[in-house]
């Protein structure tokens, strides 16, 4: 089940190993619009996670939770714990259990290893431990998880103790290499000419600010395609063959195509955060930009579930294979010597 599920990139990630969603728990109604474009409008939305009953909820396996991350981010306020948003995590854990639950993923941003001195983290760990989980985490960026954007969260992986076998450690899955940014960059949508103009002259005053003035020529950054160019900070940022971390309020990323500058889209966001093409278009044109950048900037990208759920998968079959070895022999009442003895007896 997926909970502060955003547009769903974890869900996203997770139906494409084949898993299957039976409900969703969000409180944005613009992210609910999305969301149900993307997975359908009969879907059920459980509403604030901090007023569900676990007894209400269907029944499920896993967890999926990108939880609330502006009191931890390094860009937020650091109230951290104190501040309720903080404490979702608390209202995560009774769900867990109250369900019993068996396995979980969640997600956050990188600044809460270092909030409050580390504090904030050591008290997420230790509660999950108290309520029962082996929990395993990582910082990832996306960029070596299959996009080509700089997107480095925490991701937590968290199963119910009794079901790890022989305290077989989960281990996160290899890097991969990074796509070509040209692949992610492919609106074809013309930006109007009045937008086009409006984007141009700032970008002009922006660049005679004092931090950029005599360092860049127009003529020079529209030589080089695909060149991205942050306008965040006073000072100008390029990136090539990535793009910088796509962030709810941030829509200010342009580049270059064929000599002209664009403003990366919607639809691009989407992609750059590993939705496919087919969920992308089902929202092209019908959602506005200014609610897919922020959305696209808040989501978990799909690549990254996809890669390490696949690695959860394994492991969690594997654990489960060894569960049911053990079972077969305590019924013929074998130890595992005696099985392996037997079977090489008998070749
Ligand atoms: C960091 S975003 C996670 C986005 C999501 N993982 C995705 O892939 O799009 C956190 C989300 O939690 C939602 N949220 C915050 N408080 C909530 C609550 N009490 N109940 C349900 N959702 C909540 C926010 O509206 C926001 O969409």
């Amino acid at each position: 089940m997926d909970f502060c599920a955003g547009i769903g990139g974890g869900r996203a990630g997770l139906e494409n190993l084949g898993m299957q969603c039976v409900g969703f728990s969000e409180i944005n109604k613009d992210a609910e619009k999305t969301y149900r474009e993307f997975f359908g409008q009969e879907e059920k939305n459980y509403g604030d996670l901090t007023k569900i009953n676990p007894d209400d909820l269907p029944n499920f396996d896993l967890m999926i939770a990108g939880f609330p991350c502006q009191t931890f981010s390094v860009v937020g306020k650091r109230k951290g714990m104190k501040d309720r948003r903080g404490q979702i995590i608390f209202d995560l854990i009774d769900i867990m259990k109250g369900k019993n639950l068996k396995y979980f993923i969640l997600e956050n941003v990188k600044g809460l290893l270092n909030h409050g001195t580390g504090e904030s983290m050591k008290i997420i760990l230790d509660e999950l431990d108290k309520a029962g989980y082996k929990v395993f985490w990582k910082l990832i960026s996306s960029l070596n998880y299959g996009v080509p954007q700089m997107r480095e969260r925490i991701y937590f992986v968290g199963v119910r103790k009794d079901l790890i076998k022989n305290n077989k450690p989960f281990e996160f899955p290899n890097t991969v290499k990074t796509p070509e940014l040209k692949n992610y960059l492919v609106d074809t949508n013309e930006i109007e000419s009045k937008e086009k103009k409006r984007i141009y002259e700032s970008f002009l005053k922006y660049l005679e600010n004092k931090y950029n003035k005599g360092k860049f020529s127009v003529e020079e950054l529209l030589k080089e395609d695909f060149l991205v160019i942050d306008t965040r900070q006073s000072d100008l940022r390029l990136y090539r063959g990535k793009v910088p971390t796509l962030r709810v309020g941030r829509h200010g990323v342009l580049y270059i195509r064929d000599g002209k500058f664009r403003k990366l889209s919607g639809y691009e966001s989407l992609l750059l955060q590993g939705f496919s093409k087919r969920l992308s278009n089902k929202v092209k044109n019908k959602i506005s930009d200014i609610y897919l950048l922020s959305q696209a900037g808040n989501a978990m990208t799909v690549n990254v579930v996809e890669t390490f759920g696949k690695s959860f998968l394994n492991y969690i079959n594997s654990c489960q294979k060894q569960e049911q070895e053990e079972k077969n022999r305590s019924y013929w009442g074998l130890t595992p010597q005696r099985v392996d003895f037997k079977m090489k007896g008998m070749s």
